[in-house]
């Protein structure tokens, strides 16, 4: 992807469609303005007017949880208008084009689109076609990118353990199927963890998954050991086309985390996941739920980090022609 879609000519933050080619530096202050607006979610007024007048429209055609409440949230502490169009209740699903729906959003004067989509690539379709003054948020395009995901993740390592450098980051399961672990691997590279694993069984890996620049393990508890961090994901039956797996029960076996499992990580590593979970297939409900895991810290931290990427996209767009 070119990174002029992305960012403008000052080198300013125009779409968020991917972490893949994001400067270091433009990474670091998405994650520096949103831990000041950490301070705002946690005012008696959840409030600031950086966004009045503005007007951001979800466009998720795929189910979801947190990541369109944590945009949804956001986008009103940021004191901007909010319109929530589901996949449901597209005029898509009456045989409208994509593209002819967000002309008729433009004629609204909406200056945001967050859009979540099954295919890849469509976010970054929207921003090439969209008029010089809206912007595109990439809220996860099929297995491609979920590129604020990876950056909420990474602020909250950030939070408890700041060196990435000298960080042993594991992310294990469905990597295959997985726009969140390649953002994730995107942003931790980028930041220059010490050493990133992915863990999983060959037939939920990538052929070419070494060219990530990833240290690959096929067995959990070998791949665990001294490791910092743990991200477990789940197994995006959604995506998979063919029996990747014997069963859930199987999996679970050989790859869901366990209390005694993660005793083979350090004593105070983290356990992160970023959801939905599901119980007893990635991971047991006391690891879910056990002390180390900061998996409610990592949906909270999505508003931070998608009030910074909505006000700093917005902070210098053209005037409504
Ligand atoms: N992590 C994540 O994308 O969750 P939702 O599918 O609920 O948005």
């Amino acid at each position: 992807m070119s990174l002029s879609l992305q960012l403008d000519a000052s080198g300013d933050l125009k779409h968020f469609l991917t972490v893949e080619g994001l400067p270091y530096e433009m990474l670091v202050s998405i994650l520096d303005t949103a831990e000041s607006m950490t301070g705002v979610t946690v005012r008696s007024i959840k409030k600031v007017p950086l966004l009045r007048g503005k007007t951001i429209a979800n466009l998720f055609f795929e189910p979801s949880t947190r990541t369109r409440t944590t945009f949804e949230l956001a986008a009103k502490r940021l004191s901007a208008d909010v319109l929530n169009i589901a996949l449901d209740s597209a005029a898509t699903l009456k045989g409208e084009s994509l593209l002819d729906t967000l002309r008729n959003l433009e004629a609204m004067y909406v200056d945001m689109f967050v859009v979540r989509h099954s295919h890849s690539g469509t976010a970054h379709f929207i921003a090439q076609h969209v008029a010089p003054h809206i912007r595109v948020v990439n809220a996860g395009d099929g297995r491609h990118a979920h590129p604020t995901q990876a950056l909420l993740d990474v602020f909250t390592i950030r939070r408890h353990k700041p060196d990435f450098g000298s960080l042993c980051v594991a992310i294990v399961g469905d990597i295959l199927h997985s726009r969140v672990a390649r953002s994730q691997i995107h942003a931790l590279n980028i930041l220059l963890t010490g050493e990133v694993r992915v863990i999983a069984p060959r037939t939920l890996l990538p052929v070419d998954v070494e060219s990530f620049g990833v240290r690959v393990f096929y067995d959990l508890e070998d791949g665990l050991r001294d490791v910092d961090v743990v991200i477990m994901l789940r197994l995006q039956h959604e995506r998979m086309q063919s029996g990747h797996l014997p069963s859930e029960y199987e999996y679970y076996h050989h790859y869901g985390l366990t209390r005694d499992r993660l005793q083979i990580a350090k004593p105070d590593a983290l356990v992160m996941h970023p959801g939905p979970i599901n119980r007893g297939v990635e991971m047991s409900s006391s690891v879910a739920d056990s002390p180390q895991s900061v998996i409610l810290e990592q949906v909270s931290h999505g508003i931070a980090i998608r009030m910074a990427v909505m006000s700093m996209a917005l902070a210098r767009t053209p005037t409504t022609p």
